[in-house]
């Protein structure tokens, strides 16, 4: 594929498949792949390790200038995970304990405003995909790409329990009805840019499509814009 690089923005619900997309996609266009969700999940995690009250301003200030967050590139997986303070937290932000306050401080707008910087500048070379809910609406509004992801909410609560069964056999479907459902909503009605779809964002609903399907469809997308932009600069 062409050497063009572009931004690619994915957003839309809670465990759509965005993240397992977005890192395929990245693999196949040699591109940057980055997770927005886990860089506030690690600051939720650092918020519930340090009693960090969410109503407290004051608070909430002084920790986000206590965070630092970086990403690292796990030799074996090829996948980059997140460190939080220089520890690799990849294998603790997606639990339910982080789960079910994320939406809560992902609202917050000083943390929106330190996570949001950070993602801009990582944007800033170019040749990124990043999923997330405000990715094409507020991070890169000038994306060239923009998919909104949706799926059937039953789909999307198998798909959540088969990958955190695997972690937590006594996980239950209700509680992962309930966590969906709450964030979703958090996450769509919350003040400070709530998720919602881009007016240039393309819809993708996957819940009956194959992996491959979904890597096909958007691959689609990135050559024909690769291909327009081509044709534009020869004329
Ligand atoms: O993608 P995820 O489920 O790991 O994201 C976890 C939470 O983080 C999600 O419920 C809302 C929040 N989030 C956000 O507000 N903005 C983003 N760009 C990414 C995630």
């Amino acid at each position: 594929m062409s050497a063009h690089k572009i931004i690619i923005a994915i957003d839309g619900y809670s465990s759509c498949g965005k993240s397992t997309l977005a890192k395929e996609l990245a693999r196949k266009l040699h591109y940057n792949f980055i997770d927005s969700g886990a860089m506030y999940r690690a600051i939720t995690l650092y918020f519930i390790r340090n009693g960090v009250n969410v109503a407290d301003t004051e608070a909430v200030n002084a920790a986000i200038s206590d965070i630092n967050l970086s990403f690292e590139l796990n030799p074996q997986t090829r996948q980059s995970e997140i460190c939080l303070n220089d520890e690799n937290v990849e294998g603790y932000i997606r639990d339910m304990l982080v789960s079910d306050k994320v939406s809560e401080v992902a609202a917050i707008k000083a943390v929106r405003t330190f996570a949001v910087a950070q993602q801009k500048t990582m944007g800033k070379k170019k040749g990124i995909i990043m999923d997330g809910r405000d990715i094409g609406t507020s991070v890169f509004p000038g994306a060239e790409l923009k998919i909104f992801m949706t799926a059937d909410p039953d789909v999307r609560v198998m798909r959540r329990f088969k990958e955190l069964h695997a972690i937590n056999p006594h996980i239950g479907l209700d509680e992962i009805r309930h966590n969906l459902e709450l964030r979703d909503y958090i996450d769509s009605t919350r003040e400070e840019s709530p998720l919602r779809r881009a007016d240039d964002a393309i819809l993708l609903d996957n819940s009956n499509m194959s992996r491959e399907e979904q890597l096909r469809f958007v691959e689609q997308l990135v050559e024909n814009l690769v291909t327009d932009k081509k044709s534009i600069a020869a004329n």
